[in-house]
């Protein structure tokens, strides 16, 4: 009986992965291009399973947030770990930061992707742990656009290959500040369509004739100081941060994220992504983030995530470029 229970389970999943050579008209639309070899297929069947579970039981209770089945809905979270996030520490911003604060006052909400064209269009860093690149170039772009009124997709490749002096390591994770700090020494960062991203480390072809963008001071954030990061947001730009995303966050759907299973302090942080504005509804207060896993993920590729707590250590270590 058992078995034959597990069967009638599966059976409606199945329908969304394809084994190879085999034809299935009643197939929905596929969404990922996913395609297994029949042993793999079996494996990723469970792994789905569990995960869909996870969400069914997740949106079944009372929470701020809703998790939905996405592209990462055939990984365990360790694999996905592995793929997308820092593997070691990094040397995450200096205590005491360079920012000076205003007094204020702030608005109530703010998002930089209504105030004009200041904020490109959501990327995917695919299978590389380079979201500290993506958050950097995300946040020049937007100050870059700011001050000149242009808006210029940049190069995330040019980081990858070429900031490794300034404790970046590519594939493997980097920080923004470092990445500004990098932009800043080296006088230039090409952009996107001159020096195209390919999720994978290669040799620095930096160009300085065809150098876009330029950092001529780096801002860190007061480790811990979220009104710091708010006055920033607020009175400035979209501001570069990190946190730490743990596995409830994979399959995160839509909603004011918020975690009791992640640590809020600098040493555990692993992923960088932009905060490019805030707001608050339904009682709570929310930072909007822009994210680097492609525009399916999350609400159009973008998540909330509760403000004001140091909600998984995203205070730890922000930053942002004065051009
Ligand atoms: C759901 O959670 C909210 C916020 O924590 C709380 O105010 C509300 O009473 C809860 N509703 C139920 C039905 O538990
Ligand atoms: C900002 O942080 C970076 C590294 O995270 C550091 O190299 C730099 O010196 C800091 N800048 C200032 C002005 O403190
Ligand atoms: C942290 O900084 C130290 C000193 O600059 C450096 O040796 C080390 O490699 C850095 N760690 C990482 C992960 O970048
Ligand atoms: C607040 O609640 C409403 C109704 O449930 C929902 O549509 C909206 O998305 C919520 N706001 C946030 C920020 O989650
Ligand atoms: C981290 O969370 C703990 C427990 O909620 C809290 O006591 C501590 O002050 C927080 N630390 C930081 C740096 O936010």
């Amino acid at each position: 009986i058992n078995m034959i229970l597990l069967v009638f389970a599966l059976a409606p999943l199945t329908s969304a992965f394809h084994l190879p050579g085999q034809v299935n008209n009643n197939l929905p639309r596929v969404q990922h291009n996913k395609v297994y070899n029949t042993q793999e297929y079996y494996e990723r069947l469970q792994i789905f399973t569990e995960n869909k579970r996870r969400i069914d039981k997740h949106n079944e209770g009372n929470h701020s947030f809703t998790m939905a089945l996405n592209q990462f809905s055939d990984m365990t979270f360790g694999e996905f770990r592995k793929s997308f996030l820092w593997s070691e520490p990094q040397n995450c911003s200096a205590t005491k930061g360079s920012y000076i604060s205003s007094n204020g006052p702030h608005p109530v909400s703010i998002d930089w992707r209504k105030k004009g064209n200041y904020v490109t269009d959501v990327k995917n860093q695919g299978p590389c742990g380079s979201c500290w690149t993506f958050s950097t170039t995300g946040c020049l772009e937007s100050v870059a656009a700011i001050a000149t009124g242009r808006l210029l997709p940049l190069s995330e490749q040019q980081l990858v290959d070429c900031a490794q002096d300034f404790n970046n390591h590519g594939c493997k994770g980097g920080l923004p500040s470092q990445a500004f700090e990098y932009i800043m020494y080296n006088k230039g960062l090409m952009t996107e369509t001159d020096y195209p991203y390919k999720a994978v480390e290669g040799t620095c072809m930096y160009r300085p004739h065809l150098a876009a963008a330029f950092v001529k001071e780096v801002m860190n954030v007061t480790a811990y100081n979220e009104m710091e990061m708010v006055d920033a947001v607020a009175t400035r730009n979209p501001v570069s941060f990190a946190f730490e995303v743990t596995s409830d966050f994979m399959l995160y759907s839509k909603g004011v994220y918020t975690s009791t299973e992640c640590h809020n302090t600098t040493d555990k942080v692993n992923h960088a992504v932009l905060a490019v504005g805030y707001g608050q509804d339904n009682g709570t207060t929310y930072w909007i983030v822009k994210n680097s896993w492609g525009s399916s993920w999350g609400m159009n590729g973008y998540f909330f995530i509760e403000r004001g707590k140091n909600m998984c250590g995203l205070a730890a270590c922000s930053s942002f470029p004065v051009v």
